[in-house]
């Protein structure tokens, strides 16, 4: 199929990693136009916690949509939202003692990004937002302020403002905790340092290399913010909606973050949505100061709904999110003590984990040859050294297990020297070929 090298921009960049023409998903698995089956491990980069075309999310609704509910209705009251509202409160807000309202804002994680931001800094009147070095949020321009990464920062054409960047933790190695830094550039005015607006925070970052902040790191830095008069904003976007085995990733934390953004897999259907919850006296908006016309993406409020009523309704899910994290962390201890000659090591929480390799090319070779066994699986971090484990919450023990196998063999036989990569086809040369 030519029309990709003819009309897609050069901008594309999973596609070159995947290089096949998809056409069908079901639960862990999607399928290219000849029919061929690849395991997801990467499941839309965190989107597809709940897997492709999830039956519980799909009845619901293709019925909505046979019935001609409301697919727009910019951010007019509808059915469909006040379900949805109600569901969260009821399921997901109440019993974990949280009181927040929710914000929709336009269906992309920057643009809810963008309104935390916005809103941390009308609430205090503060410019400065510290963020983390290995944080992603985002390419908008806000967002990418506060992102780490100078391949998506070079591309700005302006000067990123308006965030300053704190080690994150472990960035200075294990012995030091990055918060009495940040405590200490905030209790001196000579530090260069303007007191912030707000920490923006991953719990786990995702893009910058599955790098989990230990639980007393992020106490200590919430007892920070409250002590600088500094707002919380955890990104939630990739660590929430279950990931990490609850549904918020900093809820076994026990801190209780000002402003949470999430979108990524909050509809559960890979439908775009995205929210910023916020504590109701932090409610300062005034009516349609943040707007966009996609706020709130009704298609996306019938399946948002349906993963709570399905998943969320009591614990069993998070139990056996807990119980597959558990089995992938022995897996990758146990690749990485066989293979890993003390080089390697292992990072994450609950399905949300990655293996470190010595270098992007190592962790490049692996990936390819997974792919090579039909296993789609990315890598993320500074030198995209990191193999990142992403697959559906919903996987089978089956699939993880095969999936699990088909990297081992492929760090095995990279280890072995058996890393001939197949021939550097041109990726658009590759489509030609299968089309
Ligand atoms: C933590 C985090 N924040 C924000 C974003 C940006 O979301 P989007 O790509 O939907 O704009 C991402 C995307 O990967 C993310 O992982």
């Amino acid at each position: 199929m030519k029309i990709f090298d003819e009309i897609e921009s050069e901008v594309q960049s999973y596609a070159r990693s995947f290089p096949r023409v998809f056409n069908r998903a079901k639960g862990e698995f999607l399928y290219d136009e000849d029919g061929t089956e690849y395991l997801d491990f990467l499941a839309g980069a965190g989107t597809l916690n709940y897997g492709h075309n999830n039956d519980r999310l799909k009845k619901p609704l293709l019925e909505y949509i046979a019935n001609d509910g409301i697919s727009h209705g910019l951010d007019l009251h509808t059915k469909a939202k006040g379900e949805f509202l109600e569901a969260f409160d009821e399921k997901i807000l109440r019993p974990r003692g949280l009181e927040y309202v929710m914000q929709f804002t336009g269906p992309t994680g920057t643009n809810s990004v963008e309104a935390a931001m916005k809103l941390a800094r009308n609430i205090t009147g503060r410019e400065n937002i510290i963020s983390f070095t290995n944080g992603f949020h985002g390419v908008s321009l806000g967002s990418l302020a506060a992102t780490g990464n100078s391949h998506h920062r070079g591309a700005a054409g302006v000067s990123l403002n308006g965030s300053s960047r704190m080690p994150f933790d472990g960035y200075l190695g294990t012995e030091i905790d990055t918060t009495e830094y940040l405590d200490k550039v905030l209790s001196d005015s000579s530090s260069g340092i303007d007191t912030p607006a707000a920490v923006i925070v991953e719990t786990v970052q995702g893009e910058g290399g599955i790098n989990a902040a230990s639980f007393d790191w992020l106490r200590n830095l919430d007892v920070i913010c409250k002590k600088h008069g500094v707002l919380l904003i955890v990104d939630d976007i990739q660590a929430g909606c279950g990931r990490t085995g609850a549904f918020f990733s900093f809820e076994e934390v026990g801190i209780y973050p000002d402003i949470v953004t999430l979108s990524k897999s909050l509809s559960g259907y890979g439908l775009p949505f995205a929210v910023v919850l916020f504590k109701p006296e932090h409610d300062l908006w005034r009516p349609g100061e943040h707007n966009g016309t996609f706020r709130g993406n009704n298609l996306a409020f019938v399946t948002a709904k349906a993963t709570i009523d399905e998943y969320w309704s009591d614990d069993k899910f998070a139990e056996s999110v807990k119980e597959k994290g558990r089995y992938i962390s022995q897996r990758l201890e146990s690749i990485v003590s066989e293979y890993g000659e003390g080089n390697f090591t292992t990072r994450g929480r609950g399905m949300f984990q990655g293996i470190n390799c010595i270098s992007g090319e190592f962790a490049e070779k692996v990936t390819k040859k997974c792919f090579q066994q039909n296993l789609i699986i990315e890598t993320s971090g500074c030198d995209d050294q990191v193999i990142k484990f992403l697959c559906p919450l919903t996987i089978s023990n089956a699939s993880l297990a095969k999936g699990l196998d088909i990297v081992e063999k492929a760090i095995k036989e990279v280890c072995q020297g058996e890393d001939e990569m197949p021939e550097e086809n041109d990726y658009f040369e590759d489509l030609r070929l299968i089309s």
